[in-house]
């Protein structure tokens, strides 16, 4: 007992003056959290001493895509550096990132599991039937009246949780902004609403820093702005116009642009959008002139036209924070984190 106490402080000693220590590490992969058209998350445990394991999820980047191996790696190691300037921010409504892995040529990213639902999930009208069946017939109606109910197609979130939720996801794109880098996929899929009630922008897939250009167009033509559509590079202001279209469909409870499907007339109708919110929007949307001309700027068909950052288009005159302060002077106002928290532990 003696001499073994002594060969463990010997090798405590050793351990901790060695510049570099290394271990073997092994994830199980537990179930599939989502795929797209870059790669396939799983949530995992990355196995630990005496039997403890760390949940995380593990995103595999598909090579399918690309003309070649060389291609794929040069690609897979701008994403890398990227993904570590990421690591850096620190910042709350972006996932963290852990670590970015090679495997047989294929590149992981270890990163933050968020617990909850993508935007998109949520926003079908599943997600309120699922509510339904399990509470009180007066929560039913508050839910309905403060959080969130149903139009035709899709669920629509009310004016207070949808602003709260762009605002939070507006302080995460400001800060990849601050940084040089640009998201350029934001939509419905790529945003998180966790159980906390709090929104986590994800999938830096389409990602890119501005002095790191990527060598193609990988975002999606729907939610991207007009001029990304033309062939522009994305930008800030081209990742404020999607934050808005998103904004229009938690608004509307329709998915934007339903039935356009080629390219000039789904610029055509991004064209015509701003102009044609009073006639798209619920009442109690359009009532609000504030809220309404806060969305047409984020929308406007020219960029120079769109607010000119992310602290802007929260904090300035015609900002989300003013339309919550309108909401909080009229008495109209509520804890929206809190309340998305307790619908989410609704649903299932
Ligand atoms: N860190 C994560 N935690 C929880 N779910 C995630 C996470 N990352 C991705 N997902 C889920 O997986 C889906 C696909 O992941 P994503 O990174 O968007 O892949 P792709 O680049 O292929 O679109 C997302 O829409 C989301 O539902
Ligand atoms: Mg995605």
């Amino acid at each position: 007992m003696y001499a073994e106490g002594i060969l463990l402080n010997q090798h405590f000693r050793e351990l901790v003056s060695r510049e570099e220590v290394a271990w073997e590490v092994k994830y199980r992969l537990l179930r599939r959290l989502g795929s797209g058209g870059q790669g396939i998350v799983y949530l995992a445990d990355r196995g630990g001493a005496f039997g403890v394991t760390f949940r995380l999820a593990l995103k595999f980047f598909r090579p399918d895509r690309y003309q070649s191996v060389d291609e794929y790696r040069n690609d897979m190691s701008r994403l890398a550096r990227l993904a570590m300037k990421l690591s850096r921010l620190q910042q709350d409504h972006l996932h963290d990132v852990y670590n970015v892995v090679e495997s047989k040529g294929i590149m992981i990213q270890a990163m933050e599991w968020v617990d909850g639902y993508d935007l998109r999930r949520l926003l079908t009208p599943q997600t309120l039937e699922q509510t339904r069946g399990s509470v009180h017939p007066n929560r039913w109606d508050y839910v309905n009246d403060v959080i969130v109910t149903r139009t035709s197609e899709q669920l629509r979130l009310k004016p207070g949780i949808a602003i709260s939720m762009i605002r939070e996801c507006l302080h995460g794109v400001g800060a990849l902004h601050r940084e040089g880098l640009i998201h350029a996929d934001l939509k419905p899929a790529n945003i998180m609403i966790k159980r906390t009630g709090n929104c986590k922008i994800i999938d830096f897939g389409s990602a890119f820093a501005v002095d790191d250009k990527p060598p193609r167009n990988t975002w999606t033509p729907r939610y991207s702005a007009i001029e990304v559509q033309q062939g522009a590079l994305p930008s800030p202001r081209s990742d404020l116009a999607s934050l808005g279209y998103i904004l229009f469909e938690m608004l509307s409870g329709q998915y934007p642009f339903s039935g356009v499907h080629s390219e000039e007339e789904l610029i055509a109708a991004k064209t015509l959008l701003p102009k044609q919110l009073p006639f798209l929007l619920p009442e109690d949307v359009v009532r609000n002139s504030t809220l309404l001309n806060f969305l047409a700027k984020m929308i406007a068909e020219k960029p120079e036209d769109r607010f000119a950052s992310a602290e802007d288009a929260d904090l300035s005159e015609f900002g989300a924070a003013a339309f919550e302060r309108e909401l909080v002077k009229g008495d109209l106002s509520s804890e929206y984190e809190n309340e998305l928290r307790l619908w989410l532990a609704e649903i299932e």
